[in-house]
């Protein structure tokens, strides 16, 4: 018998972990989402994952062009992060961001930590959300910036173990 769902939930939000926001472009479609779903998968080759819900606006975008960029967040961009999981809001949500761009063309949000540009290998149906392999062709890091946290429903920052 399968863990209830609430629970199931409950026990969720006592993962820690950091916060991406996934854009990608196909065409003159620009579409983006906040996920803490991001995971490394392989070194050689270099693979990444998301798991984007079979309902996400921006998921048919990201078939559509074939790729994404996984843009993970400093710890000063929240407010990014809540403005990305928005719903109704998907027009605005690039509105005042200077953004770049790699080889799949998509956004790269400004003054993040790191982004990683990210052509689709794979994609796996998983219940109720769609697992996005990715292979990363470039990437790029600001050693500079520290990475905004999630926990228990809410943004945090790092603190070192007896600070
Ligand atoms: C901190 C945080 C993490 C999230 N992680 C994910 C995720 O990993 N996958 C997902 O499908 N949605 C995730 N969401 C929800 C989406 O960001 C939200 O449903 C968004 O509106 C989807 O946008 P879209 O429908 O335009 O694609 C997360 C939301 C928040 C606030």
């Amino acid at each position: 018998m399968a863990i209830e769902r609430q629970l199931f939930r409950t026990l969720l939000r006592r993962w820690a972990s950091g916060v991406a926001v996934v854009t990608t472009r196909a065409g003159d479609q620009v579409a983006g989402m906040t996920a803490t779903s991001f995971c490394s998968v392989s070194l050689e080759p270099p693979l990444v994952l998301v798991c984007a819900n079979e309902k996400a606006l921006t998921l048919p975008v990201i078939e559509k062009a074939g790729g994404f960029s996984v843009n993970l967040l400093a710890d000063d961009q929240h407010e990014l992060s809540a403005r990305f999981a928005l719903s109704g809001n998907e027009a605005l949500r690039f509105e005042g961001l200077v953004c770049r761009s790699g080889p799949t063309g998509s956004p790269w949000l400004p003054d993040t930590l790191a982004v990683l540009d990210c052509r689709t290998v794979a994609r796996h149906d998983a219940g109720d959300h769609v697992i996005l392999v990715g292979e990363v062709q470039v990437a790029e890091w600001d050693e500079a910036r520290a990475p905004l946290l999630y926990y228990d429903a809410g943004y945090r920052r790092l603190t070192p173990p007896g600070a």
